[in-house]
């Protein structure tokens, strides 16, 4: 066969179906099952190169792919891969040789909607299968598009909060702190627990944004040069009440001129997580919160001396909404199990690393290791 589309028409306002095969004696057999099927009619553009489907498949007409995966100019699974990656919303039904099933099912797996094995198919068999396969399809691109919708909207809703919960923690701390008039003890306790709160549902709201982004790869860093001793001194501040509540003390040894260059907000995301956990699993003891350069790095640790992490459960817990087992779900302080996957991937996304060393019983130490930022650097827009 050359390289010129083989155009066997069928009959009038068919299913366009594309085959791609470079076998003649498929084309024909395939071209002879779909004349014969009773009620439906086909329109069969035969490509015998995977260049040539391709082109095809770009002029957006057709409804149908029938894929054989053994062609001059690909071979195998990644002939599947490179139809799929370009067939869009248009279902694919892989053609495959007896004692090939194996890549057929595989590439059922990563999303063609049904294999056929050559020779073992007949009009009914092949009909059905291309019917199926394009209602089928149609069905799971409504139900990406709810999704999608869902996803949106849910997204849209937390981003819209943020703002709101920014005014209620902004005035409660004005009133807690006497700034407005005196305040009672009774009354400045109520206030203190409405901080607590609207700072626990900013966490929340937060960790899902964050997880959205890195769900769909837009995480945004708003990369400023900063000293880091300073955002860690402010975080701790604000869990120091928490660890007070909780009978721990956290003390912290911050080292300085730490600087780096990355997401001011994010990165205080990560030492959130990180001593919201520490205080969260520790029943007792201190916390400690360290930083100090090393060579070109920034090494932050934070240390508890609290419950642990069993040896079983250290490879999971960087893995998203993986919690440890004895935790309740129903209580969203106890969180959801997003924190170190998020923490992780900001981390490295600012070219570091976050590492964990744990035992049973006796405590964790979480260390965060980033690039210092360069010195001759420093001046534009260091603070
Ligand atoms: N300091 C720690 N001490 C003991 N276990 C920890 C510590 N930090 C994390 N873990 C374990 O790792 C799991 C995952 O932590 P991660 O921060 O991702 O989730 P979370 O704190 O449960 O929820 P989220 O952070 O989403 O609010 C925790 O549920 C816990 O089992
Ligand atoms: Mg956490």
């Amino acid at each position: 066969m050359n390289d010129r589309p083989l155009v066997l028409d069928c009959q009038s306002s068919p299913i366009q179906t594309l085959l791609i095969e470079d076998k003649l004696a498929d084309c024909h057999l395939v071209q002879g099952m779909l004349a014969k099927a009773a009620d439906i009619l086909f329109n069969l553009t035969c490509a015998n190169r995977l260049a040539t489907g391709l082109e095809l498949l770009s002029r957006n007409d057709i409804d149908v792919i029938l894929l054989g995966l053994l062609l001059p100019d690909s071979k195998g699974l990644s002939t599947f891969v490179k139809v799929h990656k370009q067939a869009g919303e248009v279902p694919i039904v892989v053609l495959t040789d007896l004692g090939n099933e194996a890549i057929a099912l595989e590439s059922v797996r990563m999303g063609a909607q049904d294999y056929l094995v050559k020779g073992h198919v007949n009009t009914d068999l092949l009909v059905r299968s291309i019917r199926y396969s394009i209602e089928r399809k149609k069905g799971e691109v409504e139900l990406r598009k709810l999704n999608e919708t869902n996803r949106r909207t849910v997204v849209m809703v937390a981003h819209d909060l943020r703002s709101p919960l920014t005014a209620i923690q902004g005035c409660a701390e004005l009133l807690h702190d006497g700034d407005i008039g005196i305040v009672s003890t009774t009354q400045q306790e109520m206030l203190g627990t409405i901080i607590r709160n609207t700072q626990q549902v900013s966490l929340l709201v937060n960790t899902f944004l964050d997880f959205e982004q890195i769900r769909a790869q837009t995480l945004h860093l708003d990369r400023d040069y900063f000293s880091l001793e300073g955002m860690l001194s402010a975080v701790a501040e604000e869990f120091k009440p928490d660890a007070l509540a909780r009978g721990l003390e956290l003390r912290t040894d911050l080292g300085s001129s730490l600087l780096v260059y990355g997401g001011r907000e994010q990165l205080a995301r990560v030492f959130h997580n990180l001593l919201s956990n520490a205080i969260k699993f520790s029943d007792t003891g201190v916390i400690t919160l360290r930083a100090w350069k090393e060579k070109n790095l920034v090494l932050v640790d934070v240390i508890d001396q609290g419950r642990g992490i069993p040896k079983e459960e250290l490879p999971h817990i960087f893995e998203k909404f993986y919690r440890a087992r004895h935790l309740d779900s129903s209580n969203p302080k106890e969180g959801i199990g997003l924190g170190l996957t998020i923490a992780q991937t900001i981390v490295e996304e600012h070219g570091g690393m976050l590492r964990v060393n744990s035992k049973a019983g006796k405590g964790s130490t979480f260390s965060v290791i980033l690039p210092i930022a360069p010195e001759r650097r420093k001046h534009s827009g260091s603070h």
